[in-house]
C-alpha cells in the first residue's frame, strides 16, 4: 500500500517501497485529474527509459514521477524536460557532485574528452562523455495547443552501491557517500517548479550546465547520422549542430544516440 506524505514544496508524495514504474502510476493519477503530486519508489521492477529502453532501478535510487499542472502547448514540452535536467543538476551540485547535462536528457558526472583516452574503441558511448548519474522521461497527452496532462519522471542513482550500477553509470553514493534522498528530491522539485514558473530562464541555465555544447558530436536519428560541432540548444529544446553542409537542427525525439567524437 502507498504511504502519503507532504514535501515542503506544494506536492503530495505517494510513496511505494516497490512498484513497476512510477511513470505508469503517475499516468494513472494524471488521467484521474490529479496534479502537483509525486509518485516515489525505493525500487522499480519495470523502470522505463527513453526509446522503450529499460531502466535499472534497484533499491536506494530516487525514482520519482511528478504530475505538473501545465498550461503550455505540447510543442513546448521539451523545455520542461530540459528544466528537469537543470533541476537534477541543481540538486546534485547542492550536495557537492559536479554533474553536467548531456543533450537531450542525461545527467552525467565526469566529462572525459576524447583526447585523454587513447582507447576510444574500447570505451562505450556514455563513458566517453562521462558516467550517467540520472535520466529524465517526460510523458504527456493532449492537443497541439495545450497539454491535458504532463508528467516528468526522474531516475537518479542516489544511494546505490557501485556494484549494483549498470556499466557506465555512477551514483551519488559512489561520488560522495549516501545522501538524504528526501532532501535531494525536495531540491529537485523546488528547482523544477521555479524553472517552470520562469520558462524564459530554462535554456540559459541548461547551457550553463551543458557538457555537450562546444563538442564535436555524432547524433544517430535512426534515419541518418549527423556529425558536427554542437553549437547551441534552441527553443523549445532542439540541438543545433554545425556540420560540413551547414547547420542542422535535431529534435530530442529524433535522437537515438549522441556521442562525442
Ligand atoms: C532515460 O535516461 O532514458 C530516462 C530514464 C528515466 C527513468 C525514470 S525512473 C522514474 C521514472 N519511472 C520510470 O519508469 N522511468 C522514469
Amino acid at each position: 500500500a502507498a504511504i502519503e506524505y507532504e514535501l515542503e514544496a506544494p506536492y503530495t508524495v505517494e510513496y511505494h517501497e516497490s512498484i513497476g514504474s512510477t511513470n505508469d502510476r503517475a499516468r494513472e493519477r494524471a488521467a484521474d485529474g490529479d496534479r502537483d503530486i509525486v509518485v516515489v519508489a525505493d525500487e522499480q521492477t519495470g523502470g522505463r527509459g527513453r526509446l522503450e529502453r529499460s531502466w535499472d532501478s534497484p533499491p536506494g535510487g530516487i525514482w520519482a514521477s511528478t504530475v505538473l499542472d501545465p498550461t503550455l502547448p505540447a510543442a513546448h514540452v521539451p523545455l520542461v524536460t530540459l528544466a528537469a535536467g537543470v533541476a537534477v543538476v541543481d540538486a546534485c551540485r547542492a550536495v557537492g557532485v559536479e554533474a553536467t547535462l548531456k543533450w537531450p536528457n542525461d545527467v552525467l558526472v565526469g566529462d572525459a574528452p576524447d583526447s585523454r583516452r587513447g582507447d576510444a574503441d574500447a570505451t562505450t558511448d556514455a563513458a566517453r562523455g562521462g558516467q550517467k548519474l540520472a535520466g529524465i522521461l517526460t510523458e504527456m497527452e493532449g492537443e497541439a495547443d495545450r497539454v491535458s496532462w504532463l508528467l516528468v519522471g526522474v531516475g537518479l542513482n542516489a544511494n546505490i552501491a557501485p556494484e549494483a550500477l549498470p556499466n557506465d553509470a555512477t551514483s551519488l553514493q559512489e561520488q560522495i557517500g549516501a545522501v538524504d534522498r528526501r532532501a535531494v528530491l525536495q531540491t529537485i522539485l523546488e528547482s523544477l517548479s521555479a524553472l517552470v514558473a520562469a520558462p524564459e530562464t530554462i535554456i540559459e541555465q541548461w547551457r550553463a550546465y551543458s557538457s555537450t555544447l562546444g563538442r564535436t558530436v555524432r547524433v544517430d536519428t535512426g534515419r541518418n547520422e549527423i556529425e558536427g560541432k554542437a553549437v547551441d540548444v534552441q527553443f523549445p529544446g532542439a540541438l543545433v549542430v554545425d556540420t560540413d553542409s551547414g547547420e542542422e537542427v535535431v529534435h530530442a525525439g529524433d535522437c537515438e544516440h549522441l556521442r562525442p567524437v
